[in-house]
Parts: structure tokens; C-alpha cells; sequence
């Protein structure tokens, strides 16, 4: 997939949009949205470890009056007429993969001008998931409402304030070195400051931003968790992380930071709340 602007600068771009113009796409816009969702290939860090994921580009004003009504959004999104939604077959890391893809889309859908809002709970599942033709062996974890997007509502702002959606966490509350109370700061990482930095600033539900990350003693190895969580929000950190990894992943090959993905099981101190995801490998040891 190809960005026309520099990576780092879309995923600065990038905030969530609730409120749109009520005009579907259309035109050159809606063929090549088509076309990317078509041809993009699928893969993510997690491949390995996950099944098929496939995407679609849904048009409200083909639901049925009676569905239109149910679309289960709550009135937290307002004017949007397309949405897109997504499907993977259920699989080991199926829903990370599945937030690395979604995000590599929403961030096509940025840098092309467009608004997007990731819905992991406020949309009906049912009704979304037939619209696609889902399987019995897939799931479909979230959605984007996509479009034109206009001037913020007072009740968007409301939303905003709540969930505190303009904040992130510094970095001593995310990144590690060594052990998980020993802090990670940027003037000790070089240029892997600006790829922590983009994992940093990405959008996770809830803006709780589950993502911690270690990184090895002396080598350039950045082991990546998720908080464990019971609450409602519990079901959400593979997707979060998948968001991460994409963040970092697509800032590496831009910075031209070599390295590659492994799982391994690293025995750390102090991760007992914390669950291992996936690992960095750098070249440049
Ligand atoms: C996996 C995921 C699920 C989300 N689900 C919802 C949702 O159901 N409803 C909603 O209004 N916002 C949802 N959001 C948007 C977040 O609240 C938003 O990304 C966060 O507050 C940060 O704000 P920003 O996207 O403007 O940077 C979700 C975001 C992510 C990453």
C-alpha cells in the first residue's frame, strides 16, 4: 500500500470523526477505497499465527429502512453514510491481525482526506456482520464509520472529554527497559524514539492504551504486552495492539529501520499483569 504523505504525518493527522457530512462517497474517491480493500494484501506481523482477514466498504443507504434504524450506533456517529467493515476467521491472534490491517486502512483513509472513527462496541454486530456475509467461522471485531467529516457537535466534544481522547500517557507510563519499573526515555533509543512515539499517539477503545513495551538491555529487542483487563473494556487490547504494531511497523519501513517480527516467551520482571503479544527484532543489535 502506498501513502502519498510521510507516515508520521498521517498518524498525526489521524483523530477519531463521530460527526459527518451526510454524503456517501462517491465517484473516483469510493473506487479507490474499493480498489485498495480489493487488492490490499492481508498480511500483518501476525500472519503467522492468524487466518483470512477481508474487508468491505458498506453503503448505508442500501439497508432497509427498518435496519437503518438499528445500526446500533447509538447517535454517537451522526451523518455517516459508509462504513467499513471487516472480517477475519477466528485464529490465534485474530484480532490483532485484524487491528493492524483495520488501522493500514483507516490510515489510507486519512491521508486521503477522509474521516474515520474505529467501533468496537457501538455498532450492531448482527446486522453488520450479515451485511458482509460472515461465516460461522469468522468473527467481525469492529467497524469504521467513514466519510466526509464536518465540525465537531457538542455532544462529540462531550465524548471527547470524557474518554479524555486528546490525552496519551507519557512515556514512563508505557515503555520499559530491562524490567517493568525501570522507565524507557527517548534520548536513550535513538532513532526507535520516533517509532515508540507513533505507538504513543495511537488511538486504542476507550483511549485507555493498553500497550507496555520492554525493551532488551543492550540489543535493539522491543518485547510488546497488553495490560490484562477484566472490564468491558477486556476484549479490546488485541485490537489496541494490533493498532501498535502497526504504527511501528509502518514508521520502520518508512525510517528505513530494519528488523523483524518473533514471538518469543520473555521471562521479565514485574510482567504478571501484563500479557506478551509479539517481539521486535532489530537488525542493528
Ligand atoms: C479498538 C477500538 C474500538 C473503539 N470503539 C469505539 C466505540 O465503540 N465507540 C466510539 O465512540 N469510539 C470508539 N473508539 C474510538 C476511541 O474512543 C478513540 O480512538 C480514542 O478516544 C482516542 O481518540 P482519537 O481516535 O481521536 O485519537 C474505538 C477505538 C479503538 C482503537
Amino acid at each position: 500500500m502506498n501513502y502519498t504523505k510521510p507516515i508520521l504525518d498521517i498518524i498525526q493527522e489521524r483523530t477519531s470523526s463521530r460527526t459527518y457530512s451526510g454524503q456517501p462517497l462517491e465517484g473516483d474517491l469510493k473506487e479507490k477505497l474499493n480498489k485498495l480493500l480489493e487488492n490490499h494484501d492481508y498480511q500483518s506481523p501476525f500472519s503467522k499465527y492468524a487466518e483470512k482477514a477481508r474487508f468491505e466498504l458498506v453503503n448505508v443507504p442500501e439497508f432497509n429502512p427498518n435496519e437503518k434504524k438499528k445500526l446500533g450506533t447509538y447517535g454517537l456517529i451522526k451523518g455517516a453514510q459508509n462504513f467499513i467493515v471487516g472480517a477475519v476467521e477466528k485464529s490465534k491472534f485474530d484480532r490483532e491481525h485484524f487491528g493492524y490491517l483495520m488501522e493500514t486502512i483507516i490510515l489510507f483513509a486519512t491521508d486521503m482526506g477522509l474521516g474515520t472513527c474505529w467501533l468496537g462496541g457501538s455498532f450492531n454486530k448482527t446486522l453488520f456482520a450479515a451485511k458482509i456475509k460472515c461465516s460461522s467461522n469468522e468473527i467481525v471485531p469492529a467497524i469504521t464509520s467513514i466519510g466526509y467529516s464536518i465540525q465537531r457537535t457538542v455532544k462529540e466534544k462531550i465524548i471527547r472529554s470524557f474518554v479524555k481522547a486528546n490525552k496519551r500517557f507519557s512515556w514512563d507510563r508505557l515503555f520499559f527497559k530491562q524490567e517493568f519499573n525501570t522507565p524507557l526515555f527517548a534520548e536513550e533509543v535513538g532513532d526507535y524514539a520516533e517509532l515508540l512515539e507513533m505507538v504513543r499517539l495511537g488511538p486504542s477503545a476507550g483511549n485507555k492504551q493498553p500497550w507496555r513495551i520492554i525493551k532488551d538491555s543492550n540489543k535493539n529487542m522491543f518485547h510488546f504486552y497488553t495490560v490484562k483487563t477484566d472490564s468491558v473494556y477486556g476484549r479490546f487490547p488485541p485490537l489496541d495492539i494490533g493498532i501498535a504494531v502497526c504504527h511501528f511497523d509502518l514508521t520502520a519501513k518508512e525510517l528505513g529501520i530494519k528488523g523483524s517480527w518473533i514471538f518469543e516467551n520473555p521471562q521479565i520482571l514485574g510482567a504478571e499483569n501484563l500479557l506478551y503479544k509479539i517481539t521486535w527484532n532489530g537488525d542493528n543489535k
